[in-house]
């Protein structure tokens, strides 16, 4: 079939009231992207001609997702009338007005139906001639769903609505999946006969495959083989469980891979997340956005990656890293925090409570302790010791620092930016830099210590360090 006599139709402009939500249903995300984009996707993968969201509900913000990500589809806006059947009405009058062929209607709300069992569906359809060919599934439980009405002879009778069955037709197991392929014109045709006369007062899709039969066209229903690629999600507990299975499917298909994943259940990866092989991710580990890790490297337990970039063969551990590049061999955590414009280059470290921004540590450098760096740029094989920050923020402007390589700076310095360090200086424990250093100086402040001799036993009389410097004084003099 040529793609100019394929058309796409997903319905998007229903309100989500079951969400009981503020953001509209489909904007709700799984994997990291909102199930519009997953449903859109699967949509566009048909490669037809046309493709066609419905929007309604929020349509200014649903236009602009669509816009953005899918810009050759075509915005349907659904009129005051409610229902399914009406949207799919509102959209096939976007269709040049002489398109003639098959015409898919899938969901937004079932968004881990694949391109494949619609090409399947679109075979059968045609194959078969048919005036209607929709998608089913059995399910433990059917609750919500419309059901499958078959003759006793197998063929499709008709779909009811949950809301309009009796006690024998809830006792069906099969369900109407809501992914139909339907013949254009039979579909015009049966639109503009089918009423409201239902306990919803709306316009139902679901009417329309009846109607086809009742026309005298070949109506197939035919069962999916995989339940979940049809799963619908019309309130929160809906959305965790298609979540939990499209993480579970992610996991699986990266472990075979090559990845270790200790724990699926407690390991979240987006879609548009990417790995290497022979990476190890431990439990309560989120892989979000942009991420890439590289072959080798080890992430967790309990760390969040969102838009960061991991070498080869580096470890990260409890850390929360957002924005940022951690190079080859490099190690970060636990308990650190990396903000965007972080590049921790090739052997680096940052280690256990540091917080990094717009920080470009170079190779073999490290933050090893209880350190701020930001607005930063540091050189080589440089060691800034423990409990150092930079103060980049003069209460108005943020100021820069560059350090060289190979500097040791000491414990609890503050570097006020401005500042510039030369290659291989040093800077004593405790110094407030406030002046540049040049390249092998040693900076230190120099504020003189005072030691008051026996301060302790005049003004803490019978304390315990009163005593124990009393015993110390003794037994020195012993000696
Ligand atoms: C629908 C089907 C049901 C099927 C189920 C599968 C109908 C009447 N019922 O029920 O047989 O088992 O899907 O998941 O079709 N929408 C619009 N405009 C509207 C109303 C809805 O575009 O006026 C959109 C919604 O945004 C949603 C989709 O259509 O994406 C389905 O609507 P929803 O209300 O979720 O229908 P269900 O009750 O799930
Ligand atoms: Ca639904």
């Amino acid at each position: 079939m040529s793609e100019k006599h394929l058309a796409v139709i997903l319905l998007a402009a229903g309100e989500g009231t079951r969400m009981r939500s503020e953001l509209p249903k489909v904007m709700h995300e799984i994997a990291g992207l909102p199930m519009l984009h997953h449903a859109l996707a699967t949509a566009s993968g048909l490669g037809a001609a046309h493709v066609i969201p419905v929007i309604r509900h929020q349509r200014d913000l649903l236009a602009e997702y669509i816009e953005t990500f899918f810009g050759n589809a075509i915005i349907a806006d659904q009129d005051d009338l409610p229902g399914t059947g009406r949207a799919v009405e509102c959209a096939l009058a976007k269709l040049p007005a002489d398109f003639e062929g098959a015409v898919v209607v899938t969901s937004a709300d079932v968004p881990l139906l694949d391109v494949q069992t619609i090409e399947q569906l679109i075979d059968v359809h045609l194959e078969t001639g048919a005036g209607a060919t929709l998608l089913t599934a059995n399910f433990d439980d059917p609750t919500g769903y419309g059901r499958i009405m078959r003759n006793p002879d197998g063929g499709f009778a008709g779909i009811v609505e949950h809301r309009d069955a009796d006690a024998n037709q809830l006792a069906i197991s099969e369900i109407n999946a809501g992914v139909y392929v339907f013949d254009a014109q039979a579909l015009r045709t049966a639109l503009s006969k089918i009423g409201t006369q239902n306990a919803a007062g709306e316009k139902y899709l679901t009417d329309a495959a009846v109607e086809i039969l009742q026309a005298g066209a070949a109506v197939n229903a035919l069962p999916v083989g995989d339940a979940w690629l049809v799963a619908g999600v019309n309130n929160r507990v809906q959305l965790q469980e298609v979540s939990a299975e499209l993480n579970r499917r992610i996991a699986n298909a990266w472990m075979l891979a090559g990845v270790t994943i200790l724990d699926p259940a407690t390991t979240f990866i987006d879609v548009t997340v990417s790995l290497g092989e022979d990476v190890t991710l431990l439990p309560g580990t989120h892989l979000r956005g942009l991420t890439n890790v590289g072959s080798g490297s080890t992430i967790g337990p309990e760390v969040m990656l969102i838009d960061s970039q991991v070498g080869q063969n580096a470890v990260v551990v409890k850390s929360h890293v957002t924005g940022s590049k951690i190079g080859d061999g490099a190690s970060v955590g636990p308990f650190s925090y990396l903000r965007p414009g972080t590049d921790l280059g090739a052997d680096g470290k940052i280690g256990t409570f540091v917080e990094t921004k717009n920080a470009i540590i170079g190779a073999g450098s490290k933050v090893p302790h209880l350190s701020y760096v930001g607005d930063a740029e540091i050189g080589v094989e440089s060691n800034i010791g423990a409990g150092t920050i930079f103060a980049n923020y003069d209460g108005v402007n943020k100021h820069r620092s560059v350090i060289g390589s190979h500097v040791r700076s000491g414990s609890h310095n503050v570097f006020v930016a401005p500042i510039t360090i030369g290659d291989g200086a040093y800077t004593a424990a405790g110094t407030v830099v406030r002046k540049d250093v040049a390249a092998g100086d040693l900076a230190m402040t120099v504020a003189p210590q005072r030691n008051l001799a026996g301060w302790v036993l005049a003004n803490r009389a019978n304390s315990k360090a009163a005593k124990a410097s009393q015993e110390a004084q003794n037994s020195s003099d012993q000696n």
